[in-house]
């Protein structure tokens, strides 16, 4: 049988490049819609991920309609404002439909923006005008909520603050919070993008905490790690242990690392255990196999305060 074919755009991108990956390891054939202009050494690196390259630029619909023949699924992971949420991947959509392309999975990769108002949150309203579009256009669009990336946290998401021991959160320390590793995600769009009866939106997580969850997490890790450095050996002095203890938080694993004197912690693997969508009782639902990610590090000192 012929291998499904399906346009990335965005593929040169973090998320792109992940799912990229993941729809090669199904066996789909991938169409890369690359912007005029990207640099060779850019092209070479997306050939070897096994991608054919096609030059599409959204002002001339003709030949954006013309690399969209064939496709079974566009997937987007395109990241911008409104020039790429909305114009951009509106100009993908009107090819995709002109194509006849049955299905298009947009960039939306974000909490379940069916749930906040208009003006809460411009990237999420951006997401919800394109929505309204696509949902009158002759294609059937999957939305794919899946919280926030976990390979953030601690990163560019800044609600462990190390500095002053705190996790931060925004009006309810109660509030459950989806996370996701990117890779999950990029593995659920692949099984998504390939199985042609994926309903409207999938909503999934690979686990959800609250700040207070959180907290008591990181405040449990540091109980552990002020136990290890009270351990004395012969000579009397603290004996940093050479082994790393880990606990779970959530579907991640925060591992406490000794080397030399010094002390960090690590969040260093995600089991994939969870993700689900919990729309739908439909057993069918893609599920891929887990995946697990190294983390940036994590180092901090000190102990969280619980709320
Ligand atoms: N839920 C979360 O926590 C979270 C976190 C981060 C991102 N996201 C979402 O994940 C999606 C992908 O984000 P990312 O971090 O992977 O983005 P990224 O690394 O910045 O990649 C963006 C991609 O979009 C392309 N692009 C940008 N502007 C373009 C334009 N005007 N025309 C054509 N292509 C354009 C880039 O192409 P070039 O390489 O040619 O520039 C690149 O391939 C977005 O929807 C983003 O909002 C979600």
């Amino acid at each position: 049988m012929t291998p499904p074919t399906i346009a990335l755009a965005g593929a040169s991108g973090d998320l792109g490049s992940r799912i990229a990956r993941a729809l090669v390891r199904r066996g789909a054939t991938v169409r890369a819609l690359i912007r005029p202009g990207t640099s060779d050494s850019e092209q070479t690196h997306l050939k070897a991920l096994g991608l054919t390259l096609v030059p599409a630029d959204p002002l001339d619909a003709a030949a954006l309609t013309a690399t969209l023949e064939g496709v079974s699924c566009v997937v987007s992971a395109l990241n911008g404002l409104r020039g790429v949420i909305v114009e951009r991947q509106g100009a993908l959509l009107d090819a995709a439909v002109a194509a006849g392309v049955p299905r298009l999975i947009p960039s939306d990769f974000s909490e379940d923006f069916t749930q906040t108002q208009p003006g809460d949150n411009r990237n999420l309203d951006l997401r919800r005008e394109l929505m309204a579009r696509a949902d009158h256009a002759q294609i059937a669009v999957t939305s794919i909520l899946n919280g926030a990336f976990m390979d953030m946290l601690g990163a560019e998401m800044p609600i462990l603050q190390p500095g002053i021991r705190r996790v931060l959160y925004w009006h309810d320390a109660d509030q459950p919070l989806d996370f996701t590793t990117k890779d999950d995600v990029a593995a659920y769009v692949a099984a998504a993008a390939l199985d042609g009866t994926t309903p409207r939106f999938l909503k999934i997580a690979g686990d959800s905490l609250s700040a207070r969850a959180l907290a008591a997490t990181m405040t449990e890790v540091i109980r552990i790690l002020s136990i290890s450095l009270t351990n004395q050996d012969s000579s009397g002095l603290p004996t940093p242990r050479p082994e790393p203890v880990s606990l779970p938080l959530a579907s991640a694993r925060i591992s406490i690392v000794f080397a030399n004197d010094s002390i960090g912690v690590r969040i260093i693997r995600i089991p994939f255990v969870s993700c689900r969508n919990r729309d739908s009782a439909d057993p069918s639902t893609p599920r891929p196999e887990p995946v697990f990610l190294l983390l940036a590090p994590l180092e901090f000192s000190g102990v969280f305060n619980t709320f």
